[in-house]
């Protein structure tokens, strides 16, 4: 498993200075364009599930969805999408969450879940917290039993997951 994870860490790449000055960006596309790296990847997220099996995924617009779909496939769950405002055609329950400038939101369709049904947080990135946060509440508001959230990276040293106590957090790679 650390050969794995340390290869699936060898192909996320550091571009400094983006989107601003000072910020060390985790470039994760180098890790997608390779087909065995992604696949060790979804595969690797898939290994770190114990307990029951997640009955949805529920991703992030927009790098949620990428590992959020392929880990649904990959487990028979169904997928949820989270998304940015404005976005989804049916009624929804929003929340907003803060920015380092500003506020944003996410939505979700009212009707993606039955009640208690167990579900996962996918994301490729846990900085802040700020997006994970929102998504967890507004799977709380669906009635859904949350069963951990996981990401591929996580900044520690910003320690999202002090205000994360609602659920496990998982993480395969840490900085
Ligand atoms: C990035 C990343 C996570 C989030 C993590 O998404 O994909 O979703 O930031 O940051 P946080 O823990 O501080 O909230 P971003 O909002 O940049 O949009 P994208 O997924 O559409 O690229
Ligand atoms: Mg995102």
């Amino acid at each position: 498993r650390e050969a794995a994870v340390a290869q699936v860490q060898g192909l996320i790449r550091d571009i400094p200075d983006f989107p601003k000055p000072g910020i060390i960006f985790k470039d994760i596309t180098p890790l997608l364009g390779d087909a065995e790296g992604f696949r060790l990847a979804v595969d690797l997220l898939a290994d770190s599930i114990e307990g029951p099996t997640p009955e949805y995924i529920v991703g992030t617009e927009s790098r949620g969805f990428i590992f959020g779909a392929a880990l649904a496939y990959k487990l028979g769950a169904g997928f949820i999408p989270v998304r940015k405002p404005g976005k989804l055609p049916s009624e929804v329950h929003a929340c907003e969450y803060q920015l380092e400038y500003g506020t944003d939101a996410l939505e979700v369709h009212r009707d993606a879940l039955h009640q208690g049904a167990r579900t996962l947080i996918v994301d490729d990135l846990l900085a802040t917290g700020g997006t994970a946060r929102a998504t967890g509440d507004l799977l709380r508001r669906l009635g859904a039993e949350m069963l951990g959230y996981s990401f591929v990276i996580e900044l520690t040293f910003l320690a999202a997951r002090e205000h994360m106590t609602d659920a496990p957090v998982h993480s395969l790679i840490q900085y």
